[in-house]
């Protein structure tokens, strides 16, 4: 019935998980910045070329704040948390997942993903990564209803975890 947010830095893995994830409930999967890239029809690096980042962060805003499906898992962008009125819509949705990864892994993992070009990382060095990342990292936990660590994990075991987390919090009635 309900839907399922993940949150979390670029190269988290949201988007892998919350297809696995979905598939695994039967749920229908949703990627925000597929989604924009759609109706916008052109790639989110084309768009901050075009209309720079803050009109991007406004179209994500509006994307989050029209979302009103059910039985969806939703991948957001990892920039989401950004803007105060976003992190108040996520503080009152649940279950939000904070699919938290260390810098080491995400750096490498930014390297290494042919799928986009992501403009904010683009032309900036490792520490300057981190940097953006460190300044986040206090918004995504506080917007998630709980954290699932991911780092070296597969995919596979970090959907099991998230299911165990689930149905436990189920159990408990949360
Ligand atoms: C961004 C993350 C990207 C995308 C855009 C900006 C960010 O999403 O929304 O490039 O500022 O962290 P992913 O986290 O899915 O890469």
């Amino acid at each position: 019935m309900q839907t399922i947010w993940l949150i979390g830095f670029m190269g988290a893995g949201k988007t892998t998980v919350g297809q696995l994830l979905a598939e695994r409930l039967g749920y229908q999967h949703t990627d925000f910045d597929y989604k924009i890239e759609a109706v916008a029809n052109m790639t989110i690096e084309s768009y901050f070329e075009k209309y720079g980042e803050a009109a991007f962060r406004q179209f994500e805003h509006e994307t989050l704040r029209d979302f009103k499906e059910t039985e969806y898992v939703v991948s957001t962008g990892g920039g989401i948390v950004l803007k105060p009125e976003n992190r108040a819509v996520l503080k009152a949705l649940s279950p939000v997942i904070y699919l938290k990864t260390a810098p080491e892994v995400f750096l490498k993992r930014l390297k290494t993903d042919e799928r986009t070009v992501r403009p904010v990382v683009a032309k900036r060095s490792d520490e300057e990564i981190a940097a953006i990342f460190a300044a986040r990292a206090a918004f995504y936990e506080e917007c998630a209803t709980f954290v699932v660590e991911t780092n070296e994990r597969t995919p596979a075991e970090i959907v099991a975890d998230i299911l165990a987390q689930l149905e436990m919090r189920e159990g408990e009635g949360q």
